[in-house]
């Protein structure tokens, strides 16, 4: 019998795990790799996601994890296909489905993200190779006048035509709408900017008629702006974060999973320890890429010899951020 969306959200938001964000496009695996004086080639990223992928154990830690696309059709040095391997280990494939983002004429600062005129036809094609759900990432700068309403309006119903043509193909889709942490601004300014951003999400996705239970939102924590010169202080980031959501997410979506966007491993894991800690209306956890990556891809540095080293520093990161999405991360020590 097929799953409901419903229940498929709620596989991926499954009790004690979360999800892993292996959908790095050419050019940001180069920003990962290069840094470490890794060759940015296919290859490399194909032994990349190989070494994700088989470290022991994370299928404990792991509900599903997102692939980019031209991965779907990769394979392990033995020749098994990622997502086969993935189910194999009991994990749901998923997969990034927007094409970027560029610039939106006449809002400068403000971007839109692309893909939806070729999305039909792709998903038949990715749902064939084994994905289950899906990912479109958005972007919002904040900056002087920005985010402005049009933009969020652009880029809200983009996103809601992404999930209505997912929910179509009975994937769940996840749906990103980044409120980037780059910039001068304020804490504050950041929750309005979340807030504005998400309940313009939300009244569009209903209007659009999307079932709200077979959908996930991936959301950004509320952080003063990077370049702000303000330090980042967890009881705050936690309590910003929450009042936002809470203001503006309607109880009854799957589920949100997070982002770290910058954060370092151990504020991604922090903060979502502060925000499991509160009484939500839906199950939250994580949907990492560079706070479970950016250790194991260290001690990693492109070379065979430290695979061991790389799949302890991956799960041990794993292990904190599973404790931390039920409140029950006691610090990197325990
Ligand atoms: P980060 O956790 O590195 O922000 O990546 C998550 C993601 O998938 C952004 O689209």
């Amino acid at each position: 019998m097929v799953p409901t969306l419903e229940k498929m959200a709620a596989d991926l938001m499954a009790p004690g795990k979360g999800i892993l964000a292996a959908d790095e496009s050419e050019t940001t695996m180069a920003k990962r790799l290069e840094p470490l004086g890794i060759a940015n080639t296919v290859d490399n990223a194909r032994r990349v996601r190989e070494l994700f992928f088989t470290a022991p154990d994370i299928e404990k830690y792991l509900s599903g994890i997102i692939l980019y696309a031209s991965s779907l059709t990769n394979e392990t040095a033995e020749g098994v296909a990622f997502p086969r391997l993935l189910e194999q280990r009991g994990i749901i494939p998923g997969v990034k489905v927007d094409n970027g983002h560029g610039e939106l004429a006449n809002f400068p600062g403000e971007e839109i993200s692309y893909g939806l005129e070729t999305l039909d036809t792709r998903l038949t094609e990715y749902y064939e190779l084994g994905a289950r759900f899906t990912k479109w990432r958005s972007v919002v700068h904040i900056g002087d006048d920005i985010p402005t309403i049009t933009a969020l309006q652009a880029n809200a119903h983009v996103l809601a035509q992404y999930a209505a043509m997912v929910q179509a193909h009975h994937m769940v889709p996840i749906v990103e709408p980044e409120v980037l942490y780059s910039g001068t601004h304020t804490l504050e300014r950041s929750r309005e900017a979340h807030e504005v951003t998400l309940r313009t999400l939300f009244r569009t996705l209903e209007s659009y008629q999307i079932q709200l239970s077979g959908l996930i939102l991936k959301a950004s924590m509320v952080l003063p702006g990077k370049e702000s010169g303000i330090p980042l202080h967890a009881p705050d980031v936690v309590r910003e974060t929450v009042a936002a959501l809470h203001a503006t997410v309607p109880p009854n979506i799957g589920g949100i999973v997070f982002l770290s966007g910058g954060q370092t491993p151990a504020e991604a894991t922090e903060h979502l320890n502060g925000i499991a800690l509160h009484k939500n209306p839906w199950p939250i956890t994580f949907s990492y890429s560079r706070a479970l990556e950016e250790e194991a891809l260290l001690a990693w540095g492109g070379n065979d010899e430290q695979v061991h080293d790389a799949h302890k520093a991956f799960v041990r990161r794993l292990r904190y951020v599973v404790q931390a999405r039920s409140g029950d991360y006691q610090g990197e020590t325990a």
